[in-house]
């Protein structure tokens, strides 16, 4: 559906995208997360043709974006909604206006834009408000506004510019709630622009890792968090104070293993002594996820990793600082057979 490949992007002598390559397929939620600066928003706009590109390729849907004519890319933008982090509504207008907005441009006739529009509403949880100026409006009511807007015009993809990073985590939640039900419900293909972290775990089938407008890492979600390139470990905060000496473990294992049971049958097993040094649950998806790290001596290194290796449990070795991972078991890329949606 997207296709994005070699592509490279300059602002003056400034290379802000730099061979970056990436696949959404349909009916997938895809991440594109890097900090501040990292070119995420450009990468988006070369998507629906705000952005013109030299080097490499755009194709959605099979065409070419930089090839199409002035009413290939009005069709284009009619096939992509995009929701934004200021919201880009109206302020003065009503909620009703906002949504019909993109209807009226487009001629709809006018009972189709009432019917459109409430179905719209009822969607996003704002039937109720639809007389209200959205400058009344919280910011969570502000994004579903947004989102009805984005999508009046039945796009197959909606791309979203860090939609939720003016919102707190409750009202953030609420709204990423609402992007997957109309992604299950609609099939609808969404691209998320994202410095959260958090937002990727929870909501993203796929991700693109971005910094300085290289692709740092791409892949399945849970794949890339389970294994944890060392391109991913920078972005994500997992502060634990390792013991120093002894050789520090990440341990990860599916959440109907508990935590109390893989400690107490490895020390049993093993018969030797390890410390743990912090742990806790993630949540990657639908699913939910232990991490434990504990502290082994050198000497038994090799028993802990035969130990890790039978049980297919998924772990790492980390350094002093927790920064770099010294090895990992590629025997246990798959854990446990998990079957994904
Ligand atoms: N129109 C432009 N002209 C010149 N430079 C630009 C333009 N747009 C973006 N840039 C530069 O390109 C780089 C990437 O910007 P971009 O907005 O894509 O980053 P971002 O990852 O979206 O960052 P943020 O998380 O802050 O939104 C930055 O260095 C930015 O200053
Ligand atoms: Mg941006």
């Amino acid at each position: 559906m997207i296709d994005v490949s070699g592509l490279s992007k300059c602002f003056g002598g400034n290379r802000v995208l730099d061979d970056v390559t990436m696949s959404v397929a349909p009916g997938e939620i895809y991440g594109i997360v890097g900090h501040s600066g990292a070119g995420k928003s450009t990468l988006l706009r070369c998507l629906n043709g705000l952005e013109t590109y030299r080097k490499g390729s755009v194709r959605i849907n099979g065409a070419e974006v930089r090839d199409l004519s002035p009413s290939g890319l009005i069709e284009l933008r009619r096939t992509m909604g995009m929701i934004f982090q200021t919201f880009n509504l109206m302020s003065r207008k009503n909620v009703y206006r906002n949504v019909s907005f993109p209807l009226e441009i487009r001629k709809t006739p006018k009972a189709g834009i009432e019917r459109r529009v409430m179905e719209l509403l009822d969607m996003v949880g704002l039937a109720d408000r639809r007389d209200e100026r959205v400058r009344n409006l919280s910011g969570g009511q502000k994004q579903r506004v947004g989102i009805a807007r984005a999508l009046a015009l039945r796009p197959d993809i909606l791309l979203c510019d860090e939609a939720t990073s003016a919102l707190d985590p409750k009202t953030t939640g609420s709204i990423l709630d609402l992007l997957e039900d109309i992604n299950k419900r609609l099939n609808l293909t969404i691209v998320i622009v994202t410095h959260q972290m958090e937002v990727v775990k929870r909501l993203c089938h796929r991700m693109l890792l971005l910094d300085g407008g290289v692709a740092q890492a791409e892949g399945a979600t849970e794949d890339l968090f389970l294994s944890l390139p060392a391109n991913l470990r920078g972005f994500i905060d997992e502060e634990y104070t390792l013991v120093p000496g002894g050789i520090n473990i990440r341990l990860m294992f599916p959440r109907d293993i508990s935590r109390d049971a893989v400690v107490t049958a490895m020390a049993r097993e093993l018969d030797i002594d390890f410390s743990i040094v912090g742990g806790k649950l993630e949540r990657y998806l639908d699913d939910v996820f232990g991490v434990l790290i504990i502290n082994v001596r050198p000497e038994h290194l090799d028993m802990a990793v035969e130990y890790m290796r039978k049980k297919r449990l998924y772990w790492q070795m980390l350094d002093a600082d927790g920064e770099n991972v010294h090895d990992r078991d590629a025997s246990a890329d798959r854990i446990l057979n998990r079957t994904r949606r």
